[in-house]
């Protein structure tokens, strides 16, 4: 069952009152990557359990082409789930396990075994066909979860977490792995994660959450490049959020003070003079002066070494911390001034999105 487009339309769920998801707006198209990204409790999971048909809406619809899909029973959309649990048969063979689904839907035991056979290549399982899942490793039952979803030939399938429970080194393994599967079967993917590197790593776009509302659905470029409020660049590896109030405007910049010290930034959205604002910069676009330069004041107190750069975590003289990244190797205690490109620092309204 192939589709253009899935359009997800007002997609909420509340429990008892409390909105898990509120009006989520989606189109995904066919063939697209698409990740799920936001903190703990943000209505991730709520929103792929909704699309899964595992949990019913409250409000909203949701739409294949032109049929009506949230209406149907989990079975009858035709999706493939694979949770970050596993959730394998223990007494079942990688084989038996991967099968199942097939036999379920009566599938001639030919073509099972030719599958089978295909979606062990795929995740590199063949040695291990015979195995139980007890007797393999994390990362090998995560790839048995993924080819008992693929060998379906779902029309979409839906990830949850899927590598959380994997070691470092096997997660980023596993994350080209799904990257590959997705474009070698030419799949369409949903993907849940509260992992901003692996959601950048893997989707064509992503739709940041948080507290159940969308916060901005784009590019991993757009996200990275232009977080529509604070909360999504705080998400984005925007580590420096520092609470100021918005100055004059300059061009088209706005004039932000920090201790005495006037910078340059550009505005995100309408900025009163004199209103609350965080300024906000990521570690990289931070650059690290000698002490009576033009910048900002601040003495080293961090210093953390991460291969060919450190990372430095400073402090200025009235005690706001500010975190670099530099391939100069400051000490602890150096005194030096900290400065940042217009276009890098982005002044968001502080009352957020
Ligand atoms: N069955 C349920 N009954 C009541 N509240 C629920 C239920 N499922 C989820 N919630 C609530 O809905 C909100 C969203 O939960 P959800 O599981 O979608 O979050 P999540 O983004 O997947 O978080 P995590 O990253 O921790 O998995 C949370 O506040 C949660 O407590
Ligand atoms: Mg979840």
């Amino acid at each position: 069952m192939s589709f253009e487009e899935l359009r997800l339309d007002g997609v909420s769920r509340s429990f008892g009152g409390h909105a898990a998801l509120a009006g989520l707006d989606l189109t995904i198209k066919r063939g697209e990557f698409i990740a799920l990204l936001g903190p703990s409790g943000c209505g991730k999971s709520t929103a792929l359990n909704c699309l899964a048909g595992l949990l019913p809406l409250t409000r909203g619809s949701i739409w294949q082409d032109e049929a009506r899909l949230d209406v149907l029973p989990p079975e009858r959309r035709g999706f493939g789930m694979v949770f970050q649990n596993y959730a394998l048969f223990p007494h079942l063979p990688v084989r038996k396990n991967i099968a199942f689904g097939l036999q379920m839907r009566r599938v001639p035991r030919a073509e099972i075994r030719r599958r089978v056979d295909e979606a062990l290549r795929l995740v590199h399982l063949e040695d291990q066909a015979g195995k139980l899942p007890g007797q393999l490793s994390g990362g090998q039952q995560q790839r048995v979860a993924i080819a008992r979803a693929v060998v379906l030939e779902p029309s979409l399938v839906l990830m949850d977490e899927p590598l959380s429970n994997l070691d470092a080194k096997l997660r980023l393994e596993m994350r080209t792995e799904i990257r590959r599967l997705h474009q070698s079967l030419g799949l369409t993917t949903v993907y849940v994660t509260h992992d901003q590197e692996e959601a950048l790593s893997l989707a064509d776009r992503l739709v940041v959450l948080r507290a159940g509302r969308v916060q901005q659905i784009g590019t991993p470029e757009q996200l990275h490049t232009e977080p529509a409020n604070w909360h999504v660049a705080d998400f984005m590896g925007y580590r420096n959020l520092l609470p100021l109030k918005a100055g004059a405007r300059r061009g088209a910049g706005v004039v932000v003070e920090v201790e005495g010290r006037e910078l340059l930034g550009t505005p995100v959205g309408d900025l009163a003079p004199g209103s609350d604002v965080i300024a906000g910069t990521r570690p990289e676009d931070l650059t690290i002066g000698p002490a009576g330069g033009t910048g900002v004041p601040a003495t080293v107190e961090v210093v953390e070494y991460q291969g060919r750069e450190v990372a430095v975590e400073a402090r200025t003289p009235g005690g706001i911390p500010l975190n670099l990244r530099s391939v100069d190797r400051p000490a602890v205690g150096d005194r030096i001034t900290v400065t940042v490109e217009p276009r890098r620092l982005l002044v968001f309204p502080a009352d957020g999105a």
